[in-house]
């Protein structure tokens, strides 16, 4: 780990260069890191995929992707820069003897290599077979892998294992793109910087929290894909999991990885497991039925383009996780996410206690407690509810609810929130593993999905309808209803 903000440099290798995330999320981050000079000038960058394209066409793709996902006013210098880095090549990767042909590009170098696997997971431990097969791992080498890592505890362990054999657990990033949002990381700020939240962030203060991840998109062509995942593998496993742990943890002795990945693990050890028999009370399962979002018609989830009309898939979960450990004794984390629902819309919510006791009764029967919403977004920043004096000359009970806003992009005066893809990217090649995710993290959060996903097969429960546009199903609504409590909207 190095505190120079630029790294050292390295050849980028990025496996799926002609893919989705690749064009939409990595081209951006290292047009970014570019323009900010936080690439090395040494830095080389070979993209692979299956297509067949030469250096000039992957230059066009870059040039196409940049303008489509950042805009048109790009720097040319920086893009001048950025497009001498950058050299493609076809390969197929299921081909391991094809990899032999790679040998050539690294000849011209001896930086360290980062692996980019931005692919299926399907194709990860051909592609370890591949670059051991032409001795391109060195002892120095890193490989990013993105989610999912498998849909059970069984698959991931096999993909743990296959990627294990070729590299150690110190030289794997594996991404949950939550953990590079400003939001997500500045949970830690907030908790372990600010005295007023330590000592109230437990049990004692808080009553109960919420964390929200909307989404107004449907599928955008990955029917397929998402049907087999659903969406409590598909969030739940890995972005949800990892707020919970960083809002739960312990204090960690410091930033580094283990430190803190240590704390997180815990967390995940500590969640009461979902068995058939508490099912029915802490968790509801969701599929979209046709509605409107934003004043347009929308189809049902099994009405998608290339949907099987049978397909019980969830598009929804709501969940009431409890944790079995002091802090947290009783205090529930309400978590939903959604597709289709009625905005893109992700947050936090921490709601404190009431006060035992309430001296403005008069005037202010039903005194509310103060909530500590962290935006994730749109308009990242946070909000906290306290109660004010209305002033002038009232009487000391007129008494109004408002709220202290820290917008980032205003109190910041920024006009470009950084994305996750480049923090992590930049993380990674200062070979700082604190926002990646350790491969006992992974596993575990898989044991308590599998639990839900075991009781949901043996109970037979089905989605239950919620109409596109809305918040999701009338049984959220009373998942939380029984505990005296709603969500917030
Ligand atoms: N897209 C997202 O927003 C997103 C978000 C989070 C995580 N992820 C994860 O990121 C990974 C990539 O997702 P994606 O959406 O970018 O997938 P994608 O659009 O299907 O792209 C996959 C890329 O991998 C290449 N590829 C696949 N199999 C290959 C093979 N056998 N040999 C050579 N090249 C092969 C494809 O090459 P060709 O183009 O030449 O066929 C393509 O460039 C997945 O693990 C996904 O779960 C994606």
């Amino acid at each position: 780990m190095t505190n120079d903000p630029t790294p050292g440099a390295c050849n980028l290798v990025i496996f799926g260069i002609a893919g989705d995330l690749a064009r939409r999320k990595l081209l951006a981050a290292l047009y970014h890191l570019d323009l900010e000079n936080l690439l090395h000038p040494d830095t080389r960058i070979l993209g692979l995929a299956r297509s067949e394209m030469n250096d000039d066409d992957l230059r066009n793709m870059v040039m196409n992707s940049l303008v489509q996902f950042i805009g048109g006013d790009l720097n040319q210098e920086t893009l001048r820069r950025l497009m001498r880095r950058m050299s493609y090549r076809s390969l197929e990767f299921k081909n391991t003897a094809h990899f032999k042909g790679l040998q050539e590009w690294f000849k011209d170098s001896n930086y360290r290599s980062i692996f980019y696997f931005a692919t299926p997971a399907a194709v990860y431990a051909d592609i370890c077979a591949g670059l051991s097969h032409a001795g391109l791992i060195r002892s120095d080498s890193q490989v990013i892998m993105e989610k999912p890592i498998g849909d059970s505890l069984k698959s991931s362990k096999l993909v743990n294992d296959l990627v294990g054999s070729r590299f150690s657990e110190e030289q794997i990033y594996r991404i949950d793109h939550y953990l590079g949002k400003e939001t997500v990381l500045n949970l830690l700020v907030l908790r372990f910087a600010n005295s007023l939240f330590t000592s109230n962030w437990d049990y004692t203060c808080i009553d109960h929290i919420q964390i929200t991840v909307a989404e107004s998109v449907g599928l955008e062509h990955r029917w397929n894909f998402y049907d087999k995942a659903g969406q409590l593998r598909d969030m739940v496993q890995n972005h949800l999991l990892q707020i919970l742990c960083l809002l739960a943890m312990e204090p960690p002795a410091d930033l580094s990885p283990d430190s803190i990945r240590t704390e997180k693990l815990k967390v995940l050890k500590a969640l009461r497991p979902i068995t058939k028999e508490n099912l029915g009370k802490n968790v509801v399962r969701g599929q979209y039925v046709d509605g409107f979002v934003k004043g347009a018609p929308v189809p049902a989830y099994i009405n998608e383009e290339g949907a099987n009309p049978r397909s019980t898939t969830e598009t929804y979960v709501a969940i009431k996780a409890e944790i079995d450990n002091w802090r947290w004794s009783g205090v529930p984390f309400y978590l939903r996410t959604g597709k289709r629902l009625a905005m893109k819309h992700s947050e936090i919510n921490i709601h404190f206690k009431a006060q035992p006791h309430n001296i403005f009764r008069n005037s202010f029967p039903d005194l509310p407690p103060n909530m500590l919403t962290i935006r994730l977004q749109p308009d990242e920043g946070i909000e906290l509810q306290m109660m004010n004096k209305v002033p002038g000359i009232t009487e000391i009970g007129q008494i109004t609810r408002n709220h202290l806003d820290l917008s980032f992009s205003e109190s910041y005066n920024s006009s470009r929130i950084v994305d996750a893809y480049e923090r992590l990217l930049l993380e990674a090649m200062q070979q700082n593993q604190s926002w990646f995710v350790r491969r006992d993290e992974v596993e575990q959060a898989w044991i308590w999905i599998d639990d839900i996903i075991r009781a949901w097969e043996r109970s037979g429960v089905r989605p239950d309808p919620y109409p596109a546009g809305s918040w999701g199903p009338t049984s959220a609504i009373a998942l939380i209803a029984r505990d005296g409590r709603h969500w917030d909207e």
